[in-house]
């Protein structure tokens, strides 16, 4: 397995992306993926997936998308084994937050916590605000809480706990301790309390 055809492949879709789903999001994820990697799992499945986790997420605009069919025969290209396959498809299908899914396998685990924890820190709040303002929405302020710091609080701040490995929640909780000082000092300077 080819792992510079797989970001390569990365590269040419995701690279004019910028909601927050870029190429170096993609890149970020993986070398996440990379530090929580242990003994007992299928590394090539880890590290495939971190890398196209995004691809055929129903948030990107359909330019940026690859569809199924595309997908697997890139990865059979590959060679890549019919269960390594199914077991990705399997993986990037179920990570995203909004689905609510713990995946079952050890690999899905490692991948879901490496994109959680680029929703965090220095790194999660820049990718808050510029998702933001690709989607209209207000940096503060908002009287139906779609404003980016109310995410914030819907989720991100949560993320900690939902953690699978405590590699990546102990990570994901130095994160978090960031982005609390950080709002502290937005809510200094914009004279609010939330
Ligand atoms: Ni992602």
């Amino acid at each position: 397995m080819n792992i510079f055809k797989v970001k390569e492949l990365v590269k040419s879709k995701l690279e004019t992306e910028s909601s927050g789903h870029d190429y170096l999001h993609a890149l970020r994820v993986y070398e996440n993926a990379k530090n929580l990697l242990s003994d007992d799992m299928d590394h090539e499945v880890v590290l495939v997936s971190s890398l196209i986790h995004d691809l055929i997420d129903h948030k990107l605009e359909d330019k940026f998308k690859v569809t199924d069919l595309e997908l697997k025969k890139f990865l059979e290209s590959i060679d890549l084994t019919s269960h390594q396959i199914e077991h990705i498809f399997h993986i990037i299908k179920n990570i995203s937050y909004s689905k609510g899914n713990i995946p079952e396998s050890l690999e899905g685990k490692i991948v879901q916590d490496a994109d959680r924890l680029d929703a965090l820190g220095a790194i999660g709040i820049a990718r808050t605000f510029s998702y933001g303002g690709a989607n209209n929405r207000l940096i503060y302020g908002d009287t139906f809480q779609k404003d980016s710091v109310s995410h914030f609080y819907q989720k991100l701040l949560k993320l900690g706990d939902l953690m699978n490995t405590s590699q990546g929640k102990t990570q994901a909780e130095e994160r978090i301790k960031y982005m609390k000082e950080y709002l502290k000092q937005l809510y200094k300077e914009i004279g609010e309390q939330i």
